[in-house]
């Protein structure tokens, strides 16, 4: 087929575009969640924890029921709270710069995103980087070597933003509990794609996203901790709560000492609705569909010239269905073939680097950066398909 032939054909079957930009963000949400939104704004409609009518109350429980929802979907001990944030990058930075100061000293993987780097960057704090194994995960027999007397905290990404890699969290937490230091996740990856267990994982602070792989809404998200890690933090973000009002400090219990000032009450109800939806599926059989596309789709990617795939091409262990193409200087650069994906054949993906250049050099794709295809629950084979195809004329200019 020549490429004006493909090209009608993929329009032509796909009206609406083939989305694989889910690493970034859910293109497409589950039934219920933009009702849910919408519902959340009709007639008159309330704050929680602020006023003293009886709709406010059953919008507090509507959230009081959230969060019990995200604590079992995370495993999370039983006296463990989800607070609100934004995003997974608020509640990083809320673990973060509610723990660590300039005179401390952190270790991270090599896999992190931006929401962890440039954070300690600011704060002017030094940290180490886990020496990486082949596929770009942290070694966890070289984290005991790193810890030092001013190390305070160990922050790891769970799944690679660029290769869907996934570092081993709880060996590694395992070994940083026995020094005390404080163990972060960023589940922004993972969360909805692979189970993710708190209690498993030896996590104090799981932050995750609502807008990638929980399938809610954009400025949703969190992190869960105990009192006891509460205990730990100072409050990043100060204001009103709703509570303890006469008293000029944030209160210490849990939300409020991490939740100031108004939630986002309809992204809240839209994730409660993704989450409702979630929990109808068998997620085992959702990830095996997205893994069964990632794998095709790399090995059929790598086979073409002057093309290799960041992580490797092994989707068969555990690993998020995230395909991140390296382009040799032969095969051309890959933001101008997102951009031919894009116009000729309506392929949305993400080019260049991904907000996280530690990453990229551990992954050997720094500084040009990847095309990445990322597949979601929604993504079906004959997308897959069609992505190949499309990639294999670019590359091979026909
Ligand atoms: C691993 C990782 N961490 C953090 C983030 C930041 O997510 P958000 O923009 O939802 O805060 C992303 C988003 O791309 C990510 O992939």
């Amino acid at each position: 087929m020549n490429g004006e032939e493909l090209r009608e054909r993929i329009h032509r079957e796909f009206p609406d575009g083939i989305y694989l930009d889910w690493a970034c963000t859910s293109g497409i949400k589950p039934p219920g969640c933009a009702e849910a939104v919408y519902r959340a704004l009709c007639g008159t409609t309330s704050n929680i924890n602020r006023g003293a009518y009886s709709k406010e109350n059953q919008a507090g429980m509507n959230i009081f029921l959230l969060r019990e929802q995200l604590r079992l979907f995370f495993d999370a001990p039983e006296d463990a709270v989800p607070v609100f944030t934004a995003n997974v990058t608020q509640a990083l930075d809320a673990a973060i710069r509610g723990s660590v100061g300039p005179e401390d000293h952190v270790i991270i993987s090599g896999l992190e995103h931006h929401a962890v780097t440039r954070t300690l960057t600011e704060i002017g704090a030094d940290y180490s980087v886990i020496p990486a194994r082949q596929d770009g995960s942290a070694d966890p027999e070289a984290f005991e070597a790193l810890v030092r007397p001013e190390t305070k905290a160990v922050v790891l990404n769970h799944a690679s933003n660029i290769s869907g890699t996934v570092n081993p969290v709880s060996g590694i937490f395992e070994k940083a509990g026995r020094h005390g230091l404080l163990r972060i996740l960023d589940t922004a990856q993972s969360a909805g794609s692979l189970p993710v267990s708190m209690t498993k994982l030896n996590t104090d602070i799981l932050c995750f996203t609502g807008h990638k792989g929980l399938l809610g809404p954009q400025g949703t998200g969190g992190m869960i901790l105990t009192q006891e890690t509460a205990d730990r933090l100072k409050p990043f973000l100060t204001g009103g709560t709703g509570s303890e009002s006469a008293v000029y400090t944030m209160p210490e219990f849990l939300p409020d000492k991490f939740e100031a000032g108004t939630l986002n009450l309809p992204g809240l109800a839209g994730l409660k609705a993704s989450l409702d939806w979630i929990g109808g599926q068998d997620l085992r059989k959702i990830h095996e569909r997205e893994m069964d596309i990632a794998q095709k789709f790399a090995s059929a990617a790598e086979a073409l010239p002057g093309l290799s795939i960041a992580g490797g091409t092994d989707y068969s262990g555990e690993r998020c269905p995230v395909v991140s193409v390296i382009f040799d200087e032969a095969a051309g650069d890959p933001s101008d073939a997102a951009a031919r994906l894009d116009e000729d054949y309506g392929i949305m993906t993400r080019s260049g680097l991904h907000c996280a250049p530690l990453a990229h050099k551990t992954l050997g794709s720094w500084p040009r950066g990847t095309v990445r295809f990322s597949f979601g629950p929604f993504t079906t084979p004959e997308e897959g398909r069609a992505a190949t195809e499309a990639l294999a004329q670019i590359v091979n200019r026909t």
